[in-house]
């Protein structure tokens, strides 16, 4: 009998190793659910640099009407969260960046100014010297102003109708544009019916020197003693062609982000070209 209940042991043994194993899996598989629909912050992380590191082989979600049916990739890298401010590489390609040079050179004009109380033509003459001129999607036959604003809208998330018209400008050596908020401050010019949110910059050129778009108040309002706001110091953004410079000029709670404040710092060899598309808080009425 003794014999016999000694050797029952290991015979008991192993069918209670395999029915205690299958007991923690199961707790394990169940826990393993609970967890996971708990920590959706780090799945969803998983999941995002998955999505980088496949390479585009998704299949699409079902969508809804106005949706997309495939999955898409458009490069980014933050350049700052003071001010939000994202860099697209490669946004257009060269022949669309000189297509809307070409379709800008014949109507160049004078940069103007948004005026505050107490400021002329005169006294504020120098503060923007470049030449510019405004051009609306629907009156670019090419098609590429129709493209490129389509594909600001899907980055910003923010539909075409809010955009201005685009603003195309040409910097020749020595122009610039001091650091200035795109938003408007009713504290200095008035009630506004509409507020420009966000700014879309594609450079249409490369610069060989200077030209950068500066912002000197990156970070915080870190203003040392020789500040000044015509001076270009703070984070600095070469113009390449094709790339895009997405900017936020208020915070989400529609408070202007005084890091916003930037400006184009005096093109010092070549021409610097640019197009502008500023994004409203209210749709544009005649777009
Ligand atoms: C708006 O948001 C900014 C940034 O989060 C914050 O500093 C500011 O106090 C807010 N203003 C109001 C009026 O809520």
């Amino acid at each position: 009998m003794r014999s016999k209940a000694k050797s029952s042991i290991p015979k008991l043994g192993l069918p209670l190793l395999v029915f205690s194993c299958l007991c923690f899996f199961i707790a394990g598989f169940f826990a393993s659910i609970i967890f996971s629909q708990d920590a959706p912050a780090i799945n969803s992380r998983l999941r995002m640099l998955e999505v980088v590191t496949e390479d585009g082989v998704h299949e699409p979600m079902q969508h809804g009407e106005t949706g997309e049916p495939s999955v898409g990739s458009i490069p980014f890298q933050v350049l700052s969260w003071k001010p939000r401010a994202l860099y697209f590489p490669n946004f257009a390609t060269a022949e669309q960046c000189q297509a809307i040079v070409k379709m800008a050179k014949a109507h160049l004009k004078p940069s103007l100014l948004a005026l505050r109380e107490g400021e002329t033509t005169e006294n504020t003459e120098g503060i923007r010297t470049s030449s510019g001129t405004f051009i609306s999607a629907s009156e670019d036959q090419t098609g590429t102003l129709d493209y490129i604003e389509r594909k600001i809208a899907r980055v910003t998330m923010i539909p075409r109708t809010h955009g201005e018209a685009f603003n195309i400008l040409r910097y020749k050596v020595g122009q610039k544009y001091d650091s200035h908020y795109d938003a408007f401050n009713p504290a200095e010019y008035g009630p506004q019916s509409s507020q420009r949110i966000a700014s879309f910059l594609l450079y249409l050129s490369d610069v060989e020197k200077g030209g950068e778009t500066v912002f000197p108040l990156e970070n915080g309002l870190k203003i040392n003693p020789g500040f000044s706001y015509k001076k270009c110091t703070g984070l600095k953004v070469k113009p390449r062609r094709g790339d895009g410079l997405l900017f936020y000029s208020v915070f989400p709670n529609g408070t202007i982000d005084q890091s916003s404040l930037h400006g184009s710092c005096p093109v010092i060899k070549g021409e610097k070209w640019v197009a502008t598309k500023w994004l409203n808080d209210q749709e544009e009425a005649d777009e």
